[in-house]
């Protein structure tokens, strides 16, 4: 039986830090851990051009304990108004690694997302040109399309359109929640990934609804059935380098998540890799966790995987705080429903 495991130290491919009390809050939960991440663009307001991103990406760096050593990547959030210009000069200078899609209304502050895309063609041709990868929320936002089928409409409405008609565009199908999303990056082998988040490898909506609404398992894309469940699983542990890990640790404040209209968003960053061990050991895949936590991400991204090592050993129980206290507030951390054992060094 394994019981310790050394991997490249992991890299996280979709993460929101958020700004202020929350940002000083969040980011040694995943600096912890992880060498990298991209980080989400969706402040209010959001991080549109180069110079915003190249502040946030500051005031970041400036947020990080002493001794830590993290290197955020920075996205830009993409708007109808956005400038071919500014994006290919940020990529080039190395001030932003990709752009993120959100269509307008699908999820937190994406109000300042896209609602006809066409008028976002000139800023994809352009990066398509560059290679800059579009990392996109995938879900459509028409009011007759029902939410659990969001994703796989977004991907015959949108997704596919926009890839036939810009050859060469990379597309990074963030946090996918279904078998359509698993099966649309299976038929398309180049220029296609897809993070998958640590949680949408644990729960499925029933987490979410029966016996009582768990607004902390209230995420978007919203979870769907047990069988995609079992689809992210499956693609995750498959070492197909199309699927890598993005956690999309999103936190929100309590109060936010626990009322009458709460906030999507799981907050994963703490205890993520021992959940990711865990879940990798319950399907007998634990040779496969390194490739979807270090390798496939810095491959898709053109990036060298790291090579600091971190170590999983297997033991007592994990203690994990079922809350962070922020000076915005107290953020409830991810609750995987099953016991942890593997402890990170
Ligand atoms: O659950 C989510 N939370 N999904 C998103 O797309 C955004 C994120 C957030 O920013 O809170
Ligand atoms: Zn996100």
């Amino acid at each position: 039986m394994t019981d310790s495991l050394t991997l490249r130290r992991p890299d996280d491919w979709h993460l929101h830090l958020r700004d202020g009390a929350m940002l000083e809050a969040v980011l040694p939960e995943t600096a912890r851990h992880f060498a990298r991440a991209i980080i989400m663009p969706n402040l209010v307001p959001p991080v549109v051009t180069a110079a915003q991103a190249a502040a946030y990406r500051e005031r970041i760096l400036k947020a990080l304990p002493e001794g830590m050593d993290f290197t955020p990547l920075m996205t830009l959030y993409l708007t109808e108004e956005t400038d071919p210009e500014d994006v290919t000069a940020a990529y080039a200078n190395g001030i932003a690694q990709a752009v993120k899609l959100y269509p307008a209304g699908a999820t937190t502050n994406s109000a300042s997302g896209v609602r006809d895309f066409d008028r976002v063609r000139p800023v994809l041709e352009a990066m398509a040109a560059i290679g800059m990868p579009l990392c996109v929320h995938g879900e459509v936002t028409d009011p007759e399309i029902d939410i659990f089928d969001r994703e796989a409409v977004f991907i015959d409405r949108v997704l596919d359109p926009i890839r036939r008609a810009t050859p060469g565009l990379r597309v990074v199908m963030e946090h996918i929640t279904t078998a359509e999303g698993v099966a649309y990056v299976r038929a398309n082998p180049t220029g296609l990934g897809a993070t998958i988040t640590t949680h949408h490898l644990v729960i499925n909506r029933n987490h979410i609804l029966v016996g009582g609404i768990k607004p902390h398992y209230y995420c978007l894309p919203v979870a769907k059935r047990e069988s995609h469940r079992l689809a992210l699983r499956e693609a995750a542990m498959s070492g197909d380098a199309r699927f890598f890990l993005g956690t999309d640790s999103a936190p929100h404040v309590d109060p936010l998540k626990e009322c009458a209209c709460g906030c999507a968003g799981c907050f994963t960053a703490t205890n993520t890799l021992s959940i990711l061990a865990e879940v990798f050991e319950q399907d007998v895949r634990l040779d496969r966790l390194e490739g979807f936590t270090s390798l496939h991400g810095p491959a898709f991204y053109g990036l060298p995987p790291n090579e600091a090592r971190i170590t999983l050993t297997k033991g007592a129980l994990v203690a994990y705080p079922a809350k962070i206290e922020t000076g915005a507030g107290p953020v409830t951390v991810f609750d995987p429903g099953f016991p942890l054992h593997w402890h990170v060094s």
